[in-house]
């Protein structure tokens, strides 16, 4: 197994991608702690995978959360090797103008603010490790940006240079950093980001020259390979997982 021995904290892991990559790194050894702000959401997903997982309350946006996170899963698990930092949310794909200012501030305390803290979190514990990584999950929004979604896009863009950024300056650390930017992927929050309106998904899908949007299992076994051993050489890539949507 690939992950054998070693523990990971995955954020937003009660539904969608984060799930998905919390049941792989299971599946292939570690113990996982899922993270979330919806609790109600991340326990059964823990609960599936059984004793090698726990389910932690935690909104990314709030420092205090993600310190009681990181502490929990030390509890539980006595060390911590992997970060995910994939918690994220989106507005309705529309105009630029139809963008309001709260919806604006949400967007990137938890899609840029929370991948700073969370980095933050576990940073101090990686450095008495003497190893760590980091996997953000970005998007091809912060790539090849699409009309109707520009402070979401804006906000992976953000992640994208934040995960480039870090991994130049924790390198000394043995600490590797890295994102995935996932084409759009079947997941509850997609209807969002295609828009109300018709034939969306079809136009979408068109653009991708693999024919199909992206699975969560997609997600989850690039993450798999970022957190593996066959990746110590591989820092501050941003992997396109897009079916060749960016080419
Ligand atoms: N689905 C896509 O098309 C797509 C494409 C590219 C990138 N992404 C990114 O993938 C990541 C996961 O998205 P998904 O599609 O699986 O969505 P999802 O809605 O299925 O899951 C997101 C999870 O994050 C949790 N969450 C939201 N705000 C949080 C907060 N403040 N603190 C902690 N948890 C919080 C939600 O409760 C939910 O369980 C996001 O960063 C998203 O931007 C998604």
């Amino acid at each position: 197994m690939r992950l054998d021995g070693k523990t990971a904290l995955v954020t937003g892991a009660g539904s969608g991608i984060g799930k998905c990559i919390a049941e792989t790194y299971a599946r292939e050894g570690a113990n996982v702690a899922l993270a979330d702000v919806d609790l109600a959401a991340a326990q059964p997903a823990a609960r599936a995978i059984g004793n090698k997982a726990i389910a932690v309350r935690c909104d990314v946006t709030q420092k205090a959360d993600i310190a009681a996170a990181v502490a929990e899963t030390l509890a539980a698990f006595g060390k911590l090797d992997i970060l995910v930092n994939n918690a994220g949310t989106t507005h309705v794909n529309k105009s630029m103008l139809e963008i309001d200012e709260a919806e604006y501030d949400r967007m990137f305390a938890v899609n840029v603010k929370g991948v700073f803290l969370g980095c933050q979190a576990v940073v101090p514990q990686f450095r008495k490790h003497g190893s760590g990584i980091i996997i953000n999950i970005g998007s091809t929004a912060g790539l090849r940006p699409r009309p109707g979604l520009s402070a979401y896009n804006a906000t992976k863009g953000a992640v994208h240079i934040l995960t480039k950024s870090l991994a130049v300056e924790l390198a000394p650390d043995r600490i590797r950093v890295c994102a995935i930017a996932p084409v759009a992927t079947e997941t509850p929050l997609l209807p969002s980001f295609l828009g109300p309106a018709q034939g969306q998904r079809e136009k979408f899908i068109a653009t991708v020259p693999l024919g199909r949007l992206a699975r969560p299992q997609d997600i989850a076994n690039a993450a798999l390979f970022l957190a593996s051993a066959d990746a110590e050489f591989v820092t501050g890539n941003i992997v396109e997982v897009d079916g060749g949507r960016t080419i």
